[in-house]
């Protein structure tokens, strides 16, 4: 646990990919925290459209300018790697009533494994509340325009991705 006069916090995700919703996230995070982690999951059951290494470089190059914003991946439990980097927060977003069921579930047992990190809800603003990596990931792979919805490394990145032969969006891969 860090003193009180530094405050770390995580902000974990699959972020596949990153959206305007989680970046409008991370700029709430970052005027709260002295530093705030975005750390990306790395998780060998689940098929991503990107890969790890892709989502870290783009959330880099998204929050170059942001001091107080870093960019990590993990794997594990949260907690542990919370408490490897001494942080006493976990920050999650919370859209709609539809989030608040599983984000309840998952910030109890975090508290349960670890009960000196706190989980700190926040929301998104507006615009951003029915956006999700699920939906950008359907709408893009379906020619819709996604313009306004993710960061420009990201919407640079999906092209790249789609232009490449073979190029599906999977059920797997929507999740
Ligand atoms: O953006 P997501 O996919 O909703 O994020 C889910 C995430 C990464 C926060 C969650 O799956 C997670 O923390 N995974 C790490 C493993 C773990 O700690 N599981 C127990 C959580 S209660």
């Amino acid at each position: 646990m860090t003193d009180h006069t530094s405050r770390l916090a995580v902000y974990p995700g699959s972020f596949d990919p990153l959206t305007n919703g989680h970046v409008d996230i991370i700029e709430r995070g970052a005027k709260l925290f002295d530093l705030i982690v975005v750390a990306i999951l790395v998780n060998a059951d689940k098929a991503p459209l990107f890969t790890p290494e892709e989502r870290l470089a783009t959330a880099r190059d998204v929050f170059s300018d942001q001091l107080n914003v870093e960019v990590d991946t993990f794997d594990g439990l949260l907690v542990d790697y919370a408490e490897r980097r001494q942080a006493d927060v976990i920050v999650r977003g919370l859209r709609a009533i539809s989030d608040f069921e599983y984000e309840l579930q998952m910030a109890l047992m975090n508290r349960r494994l670890k009960s000196d990190i706190e989980t700190v809800f926040m929301m998104p603003a507006e615009p951003y509340t029915h956006v999700s990596s699920r939906l950008v990931k359907e709408v893009f792979s379906l020619g819709g325009s996604v313009d306004g919805l993710v960061p420009d490394p990201v919407e640079v990145q999906l092209r790249a991705k789609h232009s490449r032969p073979g190029f599906r969006v999977s059920g797997d891969t929507l999740r």
